[in-house]
């Protein structure tokens, strides 16, 4: 039984499955994508929620120093970038994630790499339903129409604004002085029909634009390489108004302090920081269709995160130097709120109509990858024969792309941005771990090795792994080893959860530093290992129990179901 979770699909068996899947629908994949397209593509897929709506909250928390973070954050998807590259030139098909890891981890991560992705491409797709909803908004607030409040955000973000306000009204302030989360959530929460007491707020244009896009996946609409192009010109043309115009009325004295909340305050916005990557990976997807791609997935890769990486810094730096960076708590439409803040509300308004235009191309981007990764998953027997079946008019994944309307849809009417970010990130975070830690398991072999027709650079791992965990020990001793106040009663729960969190986090690392020095490991994937490890630790206890529910949830259902099914038993 053991041996059996661990079973892999061999990279002849997911190919000669491939070339079948292809003979059946008479027709494979056309290559003509170059690095420029797939750069266009992965900035297409990166931008997207996080710039238009979390940068609001993470500058909150960490000031100008959220900038910093993008960087460092930048850093770990490079690593993780070279990993999928050499996967995605090992198994050349239009996998993902969970294709490489069943050749190289084996069913069961695989099943949980899957798992996991529904983070990263439907739940995250909800947060960018949210920020669309809210630029929307704004954007027919700007042209005379008013939607009452409490059509217009989530339950949970109204009545904590509902309880704030209540605070602050017995403190003796008046609603026009509080900020303007606080206000909307105040008037979403009082003015909303009350059903046997409970409050009914609900998002109902994160709804709407799910069902359309959802309708629009069904029926087979095709971004084509020049409709991408434009919309990804849209997206950057955007950006450049916004720093090119807000550069004018920075004022520097607001990036001082740097750190206002300190390094635990940038690190609380690890999650909407990691949450702004998601997507670069979406470019190894396209393997069938590139040019080269062993030569132009690792570049485009790397030039779209450079991009995104120079973009995001810059956007931090204009947003904290307009608005000092206590005023965005929850604010999730900061790029148009800073130029309504400087009384610009013409470029607000272009601001919110082209993010409105420019997210729904991420939406659309992420409504079409989840289906296209469950039909994979049920091929393998995995999941039901069902999310594989395809339309025979419109040939798309029709139930599969329903279910992702739900799942997009149904929480997008009640889900709090912050909420869906910090799951959505740290889901994927696990993903990447998996991706870095299969390449590993992968080169083990020598033969697969010299199969590849991509490497990695190759450094060996075990100079370094050693000498940074001493280090990094001899830093965190203090902390770490102060296990005696465990029991003097003054650590929280979470307190307690995240100092088990760091420790096995150590712990890991140890064994990977004997590992690279007992098998000559390769530096990049094992930092990337690291890095993403080190990012996960950082998410907050609240997140990590979520998240290992989320995962207990996964493994029921692979031992309920997929294990049984999976068509590697026959
Ligand atoms: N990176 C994508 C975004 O920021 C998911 O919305």
């Amino acid at each position: 039984m053991w041996a059996s979770l661990f079973r892999k699909k061999t990279i002849d068996k997911i190919i000669s499955d491939q070339l079948e899947v292809e003979k059946l629908a008479g027709h494979s994949m056309i290559r003509n994508l170059g690095v420029r397209d797939l750069t266009f593509m992965g900035v297409a897929a990166i931008i997207g929620a996080s710039i238009f709506s979390a940068i609001g909250q993470a500058s909150a928390n960490g000031g100008p120093a959220v900038s910093l973070l993008f960087v460092f954050t930048a850093l770990a998807c490079m690593f993780t970038a070279f990993c999928y590259a050499r996967f995605a030139a090992t198994v050349p098909i239009s996998g993902s994630a969970y294709t490489y890891a069943y050749t190289s981890l084996g069913e069961m991560m695989a099943w949980i790499l899957g798992w996991n992705l529904l983070l990263e491409y439907a739940i995250s797709n909800v947060a960018v339903a949210i920020s669309w909803s809210k630029y929307f908004v704004d954007l027919l607030e700007g042209l005379g129409f008013h939607v009452p409040e409490f059509l217009t955000m989530d339950y949970l973000s109204a009545q904590r604004a509902h309880v704030a306000a209540l605070q602050a009204l017995e403190a003796g302030q008046k609603l026009e002085q509080m900020s303007v989360n606080v206000r909307e959530g105040f008037v979403a929460f009082n003015s909303a029909p009350v059903f046997f007491g409970w409050h009914f707020v609900a998002n109902i244009p994160a709804l709407l634009i799910t069902a359309a896009i959802t309708y629009l996946v069904y029926i087979g609409i095709k971004e084509t390489k020049n409709m991408n192009n434009v919309l990804v010109i849209l997206k950057l043309a955007v950006i450049a108004i916004v720093v090119g115009v807000g550069a004018f009325y920075v004022q520097v004295e607001n990036w001082t302090p740097f750190a206002p909340n300190g390094i635990s305050g940038v690190l609380k916005s690890v999650a909407a920081v990691c949450f702004a990557y998601i997507g670069f990976d979406s470019i190894s997807t396209t393997a069938e269709e590139c040019k080269n791609p062993q030569r132009d997935i690792p570049k485009a890769m790397m030039w779209a995160l450079i991009i995104c990486t120079v973009l995001y810094v810059m956007v931090t730096l204009v947003l904290t130097g307009i608005v000092p960076s206590g005023e965005l708590a929850g604010i999730e439409d900061p790029l148009a709120f800073m130029f309504m803040k400087v009384n610009l509300p013409g470029v607000a308004g272009v601001v919110a109509a082209s993010a409105v235009i420019a997210l729904t191309s991420a939406l659309l981007v992420y409504q079409m990858g989840q289906p296209r990764i469950w039909m994979t998953m049920s091929r393998d027997g995995l999941l039901p024969k069902a999310f594989s079946r395809i339309h025979p008019k419109y040939r798309t994944p029709s139930f599969s792309t329903i279910m992702t309307g739900f799942l997009v849809g149904i929480p997008a009417l009640f889900a709090n941005l912050e909420e869906v970010i910090n799951l959505s990130s740290i889901g994927t975070l696990f993903a990447f771990v998996l991706v870095c830690g299969g390449v590993l398991i992968l080169d083990l072999d020598p033969e697969n090795q010299k199969k590849s027709k991509f490497k990695i650079p190759y450094i060996n791992a075990k100079y370094y792994v050693g000498l940074s965990l001493v280090l990094a020990l001899y830093l965190s001793l203090p902390t770490l080893s102060a296990w005696q106040q465990w029991f003097s009663g003054i650590w929280s729960g979470a307190e307690k959860a995240d100092h088990v969190i760091m420790t096995c986090f150590f712990l890991i690392w140890v064994v990977i530093a004997f590992f690279s020095v007992t098998h000559n490991l390769s530096l990049i994937p094992v930092l990337g290992l690291l890095v993403n490890m080190y990012l996960m630790t950082q998410m907050g206890a609240m997140n990590w129990e979520r998240f290992l529910y989320w995962c207990l949830a996964g493994l029921l259902i692979y031992f309920g179901y997929s294990y049984r099914k999976s068509k590697l038993n026959v």
